[in-house]
């Protein structure tokens, strides 16, 4: 299995890449890329753990060849938000970084399976799945934008507030991944039930859970290590699935006649990915009335990745 992580060297990065030196299967080549100079450091620092797992560093200069031959990409490139931004502000920048970074995946390695971190996911999963349109290569199966800090923030808030065993919590994400477009369906989560109030405090909390961790840092980046660990579950995941294992996980994929182009639903995961969208089952009159209320916001921040590419 060959992994690349492309923004290596940022707070996500290094944390996910981490994850993966100590969480890989045997045998697995972990491939570091980043414009920061301090990227082959880090790919050194990493290499003196001792596990089976190749690590390379690889410079501005050296996409290509970081991504020659990769079965799966996590892309954690780009700017975090500071305090007063919310994931939105950061499509100018970002948008340009996923671009390029999409053509080179094009160019190397078209048939890995591609997880999108940097925000906003919204958007930057469109631009990348319009990149391959555009190239030809594009298999809408292969492409996510990972959701997975909502999961595992949902797992976390929900076993707190119930006193459960936290290992014990399934919490099913829809939707998006900003604010109300993040959908927790807490109806859905088995063994515990909730008031109408814990449902109207919970829910908010999640979707604004990342402006929780910016304010918290003061300035000094949004959520990185929680985002590592989800990035590395997701990935674990997707290397279960190449693996030929039947592995059911959340993320925000492209779907034909759903609730808008792209949207969060559980996937069946296999050897090419996606091998199913499963339905997200039934919703409770709030999850409803949430998902109705915000599409229009979900399929604005769709348009906006599209429009980019046009
Ligand atoms: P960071 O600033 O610590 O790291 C970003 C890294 O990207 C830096 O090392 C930078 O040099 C690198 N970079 C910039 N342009 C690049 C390019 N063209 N090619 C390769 N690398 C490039 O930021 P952090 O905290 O790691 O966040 C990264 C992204 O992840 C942000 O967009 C953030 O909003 C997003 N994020 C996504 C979450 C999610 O749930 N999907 C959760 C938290 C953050």
């Amino acid at each position: 299995m060959k992994v690349a992580v492309l923004g290596a060297a940022g707070g996500i990065g290094q944390a996910l890449s981490l994850l993966l030196k100590t969480g890989l299967p045997a045998g697995s080549e972990l491939s570091l890329y980043d414009v920061a100079p301090v990227v082959p450091g880090v790919a050194v620092d990493l290499s003196h753990i001792p596990t089976d797992v190749k690590v390379a560093g690889f410079g501005s200069d050296d996409l290509n060849k970081a991504l020659e031959g990769c079965d799966i990409v996590l892309i954690p490139a780009g700017m975090p938000r500071k305090p007063g931004m919310d994931r939105a502000d950061l499509f100018n920048v970002n948008a340009g970084i996923i671009k390029t970074l999409a053509e080179g995946i094009v160019a190397s390695c078209p048939k890995a399976l591609v997880g999108v971190i940097t925000n906003p996911v919204n958007g930057t999963v469109p631009i990348v799945a319009e990149v391959f349109k555009k190239a030809g290569t594009y298999d809408a199966s292969r492409v996510f934008g990972i959701t997975t800090l909502d999961v595992i923030r949902s797992e976390a808030f929900v076993a707190e507030l119930k006193g459960v065993d936290v290992a014990s919590v399934k919490v099913p994400v829809i939707g998006g991944h900003s604010g109300t477009t993040i959908l927790p369906l807490l109806s859905q989560v088995e063994g515990v039930s909730f008031t109408e109030e814990e449902v109207a405090t919970l829910t908010p909390r999640i979707q604004n859970a990342g402006t929780e961790v910016v304010n918290a840092k003061a300035g000094g980046g949004s959520a990185t290590l929680s985002m590592g660990a989800a990035a590395a579950r997701f990935c674990m995941s997707l290397v279960k699935g190449l693996q030929g294992e039947d592995v059911v996980d959340y993320a925000y994929v492209a779907v034909e006649n759903g609730d808008a182009e792209y949207f969060a639903h559980p996937v069946r995961l296999g050897k090419n990915g996606v091998e199913e969208i499963l339905s997200y089952g039934e919703l409770s009159a709030f999850e409803e009335k949430a998902k109705n209320d915000m599409l229009e916001t979900l399929k604005k921040d769709i348009k906006e990745g599209v429009d980019f590419m046009a």
